[in-house]
Order: C-alpha cells, then structure tokens, then sequence
C-alpha cells in the first residue's frame, strides 16, 4: 500500500481533489481514536476492583442514620460499584447513582435490585430483607446534592381511590365522553 504512489506516481496528488480519499483516511483515523480512547477505559465490563478501592464519598455517609450507613456498606460489600460509579468512582456498565433518588422511588429501586434486569444481574438470592432493606435506604439519600426526591405518578391516585368513600375507584374523567 505504501509502495504503491512511488510506483504509480501518475494521477491527481492535490489532497483537495481527492475528497473520497480524505474521508476515508478522516473515517479510518476516527474509529481507530474512539476506539482506542474507549479502549483504555473499556465502559461496557465491570471494573473489578472498584468495590476494594474505592471508598463511599464522605459526603454521602455525613448526616446519615446507621441503617442508612449500613446500606452504604452492603453497597459497597456487594461489589454494586463495579458496575455503578459514586462520587465519579467505580465502573460505567450501569449508570452513576449519585442521583437515583431523584430518578427511582422506593419501590422501583427495592424491584431494580431483587430483579435485576437491563443487564444487571438480579440480587433476590443474595440479599437478605434486612440487607435489602439498608440498601435502599442508602441510595434513597443520594439526590445529588439535593434534588427533589422522585416521586410515583401512580401512587397518588391509588391512595386516592382508596380513600373513596364508596369503596370504588373513582370514575375517571373521560373528556368527550358519554
Ligand atoms: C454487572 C454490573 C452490575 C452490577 C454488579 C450492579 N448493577 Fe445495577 N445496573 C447495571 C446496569 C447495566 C443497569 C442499567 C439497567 C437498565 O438500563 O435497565 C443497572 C441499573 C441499576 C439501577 C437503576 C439505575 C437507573 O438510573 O435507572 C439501580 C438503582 C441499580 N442498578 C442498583 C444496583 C445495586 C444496588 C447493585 C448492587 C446490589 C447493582 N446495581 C449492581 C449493572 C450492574
């Protein structure tokens, strides 16, 4: 390939007549650099040694109760940080956490961990209710910083209706209904 110009020196050499060779050396040049730079970093495995080296932010254990304390440490046992980062720590198979209270209710985050799923193994089998129980409370306080905490659009219509005073769900409103 390098050969091949000193043995065929005829043809146009100007790079500015020859826009489909800039563009695949410009394509060539590019994939071969993401890919290297991804490479170092490789986003998509789990980091394996992040659960070992690298400590919870001191930021999210001041101020908190000891169940939630424990939960950062039932976080940190169960190696969730080899594939979720705090603090900018740990590995980016699955997202950072530092705010998934204010993405996750309770409830979400008690069936994203006993279940697993997206790519996430299911914890159901390795944790105890009580550890479970822990966990969530600490990831409850990670609102990074301090956004409002995710709330559960259903929710408030199910304590609603069950506060009717017949006992039915109320009617839902039908716009242009009958
Ligand atoms: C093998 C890697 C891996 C491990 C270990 C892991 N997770 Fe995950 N987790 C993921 C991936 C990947 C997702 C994204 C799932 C999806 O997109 O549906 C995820 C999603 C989540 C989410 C929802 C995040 C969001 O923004 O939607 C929470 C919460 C979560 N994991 C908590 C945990 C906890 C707690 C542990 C430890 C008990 C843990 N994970 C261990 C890979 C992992």
């Amino acid at each position: 390939m390098l050969l091949l110009p000193l043995l065929f020196g005829e043809g146009e050499k100007h790079w500015s007549r020859r826009p489909v060779a800039v563009l695949m050396v410009t394509v060539i040049a590019v994939t071969l650099g993401a890919f290297t730079s991804l490479g170092t970093y490789t986003p998509w495995s789990p980091m394996m040694n992040a659960w070992t080296s690298a400590p919870i932010p001191a930021a999210d254990l001041k101020d908190r109760t000891p169940l939630e304390r424990e939960g950062a440490l039932v976080f940190q046992n169960k190696q969730c940080r080899n594939c979720h980062s705090i603090g900018g720590a740990g590995g980016m198979r699955g997202p950072a956490l530092d705010s998934i209270a204010s993405r996750m209710t309770e409830d979400q985050m008690i069936r994203q961990v006993l279940q697993g799923g997206g790519n996430m193994p299911a914890y159901g089998n390795a944790l105890n209710p009580s550890e479970t129980t822990a966990l969530v409370q600490f990831l409850l306080t990670l609102r990074g910083g301090n956004l409002a905490p995710a709330v559960d659009a259903s929710r408030k219509m199910v304590l609603s209706s069950e506060q009717a005073p017949s006992g039915l769900p109320s009617k839902p409103a039908t716009p242009g209904g009958p």
